[in-house]
């Protein structure tokens, strides 16, 4: 089972897709963490494409859907791609990568979330990066103690500042919003409300994707 988790940045992408691979025994691929993980490799790619993600706009189509095509192949788990496609060119760009390794979407799920209430989330998200290279969301499940108590340290991602956060939110609006669209046409769109537990979130998630 493929499937594209869409929502504004701070949304519960990356919440939700972590639950949902443990759940479903998928494989979760986060383009933001594949891009960050490239960044902290120190490549020639990482160095080139750094400025642009901590600025906050979005990496050019054709190298991203490269990048993409070397995470998604290889596997013969269902996907659930998180922040990926955010442009329509994307969006068409999947169905043939997709087509062509055998492989089909079945639903686009929107997590709805108002601006205000994203800001206030990504204004407040901390996360701990461990010695072992993992990166931990602080929250319910781990706390900063946990963080120290394993030898990581607290860190905020370059992109949350505020000025980042609104420039994050207009690129959203002008170039990933009609990808909603996009999946309405191919009638595999649904949305759930983001703005509730994360629990309520994950339980209405899950009765989308199993209607
Ligand atoms: P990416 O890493 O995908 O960032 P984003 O889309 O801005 O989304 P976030 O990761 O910030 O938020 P999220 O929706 O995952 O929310 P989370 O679960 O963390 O992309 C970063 C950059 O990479 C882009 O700006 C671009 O430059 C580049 N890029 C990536 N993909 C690309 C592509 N396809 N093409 C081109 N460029 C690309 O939750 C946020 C916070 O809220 C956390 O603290 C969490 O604990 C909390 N939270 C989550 N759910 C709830 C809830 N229900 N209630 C209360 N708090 C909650
Ligand atoms: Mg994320």
């Amino acid at each position: 089972m493929d499937i594209v988790l869409m929502g504004v940045p701070g949304a519960g992408k990356g919440t939700q897709a972590a639950k949902l691979e443990n759940t479903l025994h998928c494989k979760h691929i986060s383009t933001g963490d594949v891009l960050r993980a490239e960044i902290a490799s120190g490549s020639p790619l990482g160095k080139q494409i750094a400025g642009i993600i901590d600025g906050g706009d979005l990496i050019p189509d054709e190298m991203m859907v490269s990048i993409l095509k070397n995470a998604a192949t290889g596997t013969d788990k269902g996907i659930i791609f998180d922040g990926f496609p955010r442009t329509v060119a994307q969006a068409e760009m999947l169905n043939n990568m997709l087509g062509q390794l055998g492989r089909k979407l079945v639903k686009a799920v929107m997590i709805d979330l108002s601006e205000e209430a994203a800001v206030k989330r990504l204004c407040a998200r901390r996360q701990c990066h461990l010695p072992d290279g993992s990166v931990h969301q602080i929250g319910p499940d781990f706390s900063p103690e946990d963080c120290r108590a394993q030898g990581g340290s607290l860190f905020t991602r370059p992109d949350d500042t505020p000025e980042h956060i609104r420039h994050r939110l207009s690129v959203y609006h002008q170039q990933t919003q009609p990808v909603a669209d996009f999946y309405k046409t191919q009638g595999i769109y649904a949305q759930v409300d983001g703005d509730k537990d994360p629990q309520q979130v994950f339980a209405e998630l899950l009765a989308v994707l199993q209607a």
